[in-house]
């Protein structure tokens, strides 16, 4: 495996092949492996960048505090059969102020966006760069970030990517639990009670299927009866996979999006109907 840092060795590593691309901002877990996993099936090369991007964080967010494990995460790819690395430093990728942003669509200030302003045109502007970097055959994302993915997707579309954008599954453990960098800031007791928050996609998603349909009163329900044991959730909703609007009803092709606080720490999840 090749550990690259800047532009131009990557190119070099690169030329001639095709890669499939996975781009992640570090502190690797399992989650992150399987989409490299999934990555060897679409390419014999598997390109995976570490970049912790400064443009999707917010003045009050954890940028400083992202842990930042370089040698760990590169034996952890090197045992996934990832071939090159990219983990450019920040004057690399950003040698000038980036005064060129993508500007995603309304989605993009709802939901994650609501409770992260101009996170996804950070997360826009980063990718279609790297895109623009790496010229991948494939790209893989996970559909823990399910909104992001979404957006990825309309853009590629909207800008005529010549390459698919594959989506990946949500890897948990086995309490059902999303494996992510953040959990690490959990409390021991946190730990314990994080799975409710699945518990609680799951709860909704057998109600929907067994016939409810006041989705708004579902939404309101799950989110109080989570935050009466000491959750403090930015949002639930039910939404088209779509595009992730409101949907009407009849509508059949669902996902449940959360976002809910814990202590300190802020988790996310969802779920497909
Ligand atoms: P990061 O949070 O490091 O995630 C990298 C990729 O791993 C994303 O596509 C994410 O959805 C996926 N992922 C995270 N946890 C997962 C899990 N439990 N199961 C499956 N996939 C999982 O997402 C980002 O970085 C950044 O926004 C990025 C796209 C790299 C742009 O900076």
């Amino acid at each position: 495996m090749q550990l690259v840092h800047s532009i131009s060795a990557l190119r070099s590593a690169l030329a001639g092949q095709h890669a499939a691309f996975v781009p992640t901002m570090g502190a690797l877990h399992d989650g992150h492996i399987s989409l490299m996993n999934a990555a060897r099936t679409h390419a014999d090369t598997v390109v995976a960048s570490i970049f912790v991007n400064r443009l999707q964080f917010g003045p009050n967010e954890d940028f400083d505090r992202y842990p930042r494990t370089l040698a760990a995460d590169c034996e952890r790819l090197a045992a996934a059969g990832v071939s090159v690395v990219f983990a450019p430093a920040e004057d690399e990728l950003y040698p000038e102020a980036q005064t060129f942003h993508v500007e995603p669509p309304a989605i993009a200030s709802q939901l994650e966006g609501e409770f992260r302003p101009g996170h996804f045109r950070g997360v826009a502007t980063v990718v279609l760069k790297l895109f623009n970097i790496v010229q991948p055959q494939v790209a893989l994302f996970g559909k823990k970030d399910y909104q992001q993915l979404a957006i990825l997707r309309s853009m590629a579309r909207q800008l005529a990517l010549p390459f698919p954008i594959i989506g990946v599954d949500t890897l948990r453990d086995s309490d059902g639990l999303a494996l992510s960098s953040r959990n690490r800031y959990l409390s021991v007791a946190e730990r314990q009670q994080a799975p409710q928050l699945y518990r609680t996609l799951c709860a909704l998603r057998d109600a929907i299927h067994g016939g409810a349909s006041d989705f708004a009163g579902l939404e309101r329900e799950a989110s109080a009866s989570l935050d009466a044991t000491g959750w403090k959730s930015d949002y639930i909703a039910i939404r088209r996979r779509a595009d992730l609007a409101v949907p009407t009803t009849g509508e059949r092709e669902l996902v449940i999006l959360a976002a809910s606080r814990l202590g300190n720490t802020r988790l996310i999840d969802n779920i497909e109907l």
